[in-house]
């Protein structure tokens, strides 16, 4: 089931839970998060980057698949654009059907930044599409981590004034690609910037922060909460594991799908980590 997602995010903001945004790289992520949103009743965001969109060559075929799979579920799906730098990737991604979509000019200038991210809001909201924007540079995407950059709550008000976005990622302590969970973040500016905004905030990077700090940071104010790398281990670890034990097999069906429901089991226990099911 296709979900809309402004309502979403605007009702877990105000109930502060937390909902599950999860990066695919595959077919059998976004078949193992339709998995985990049908068996925990939770509402999943599906999420493609322009980083996998340049994996596979172009955005149709893995979104369209993506689509299909959202809407061939009995569980609640978004599907979502993510950490879109390319003007026209976030028209095709409307063109082809997502309904939110990450505009990310968080290395951009502010002044261009705040042009480029409200022409994009004019665009995507005359189609009824969200849109998310990052101000204050989560990093790690780079490899450069920059786990002491923080989104300044004066800035990000005038921000999302100028712009009109629906959602917005803030620095607040996370970095990209971290592959041990060992992130500390600044519930303080959460807090503020909860208290400052009226739109959900989305906490990036969120594979480096422990399950309590996960709890916390909803709790002080975070909405979306954004997962990739975390998954891609669980699903690696697992794929390693079972070659491994079953040395002889080649069927790509055997262990693509052990580690498929690696994920799967993963996101519903995360799930219960921020959205308290
Ligand atoms: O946009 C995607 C996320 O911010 C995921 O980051 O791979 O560090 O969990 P992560
Ligand atoms: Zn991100």
């Amino acid at each position: 089931i296709v979900t809309e997602p402004v309502d979403l995010l605007r009702r877990a903001r105000t109930d502060r839970r937390g909902v599950g945004a999860f990066n695919v790289i595959q077919l059998e992520h976004a078949e193992a998060y339709a998995a985990a949103a049908e068996r925990t009743g939770c509402a999943v965001i599906m999420q493609i980057s322009q980083n996998a969109v340049k994996y596979h060559g172009g955005l149709a075929p893995i979104a369209r698949a993506t689509l299909a799979v959202a809407e061939e579920s009995a569980g609640s799906l978004v599907v979502h654009l993510d950490h879109a730098e390319d003007r026209e990737l976030v028209s095709e991604a409307i063109a082809l059907g997502f309904t939110s979509v990450m505009f990310d000019g968080s290395a951009l200038p502010y002044e261009e930044n705040v042009a480029q991210t409200a022409d994009v809001v004019a665009e995507a909201h005359a189609a009824g599409v969200l849109v998310e924007a990052e101000l204050g540079k989560v990093g790690g995407k780079d490899g450069v981590h920059a786990p002491g950059v923080r989104t300044d709550p004066d800035e990000a008000v005038a921000f999302v004034q100028a712009t009109g976005v629906d959602a917005l990622a803030v620095a607040v302590g996370s970095s990209h690609a971290m592959t041990e969970r060992t992130a500390a973040l600044d519930l303080e500016r959460i807090a503020e910037l909860r208290a400052a905004l009226d739109v959900p905030l989305v906490l990036h990077g969120s594979s480096g922060v422990p399950d309590e700090t996960l709890g916390a940071a909803v709790a002080a104010g975070m909405t979306k909460i954004n997962i990739a790398t975390h998954l891609n281990h669980a699903l690696t670890d697992e794929v390693r594991r079972f070659l491994a034990e079953n040395p002889s097999v080649v069927d790509p069906r055997k262990y693509l799908g052990a580690g498929r429901r690696a994920v799967e089991d993963e996101v519903v226990r995360l799930l219960g980590v921020i959205d308290a099911l």
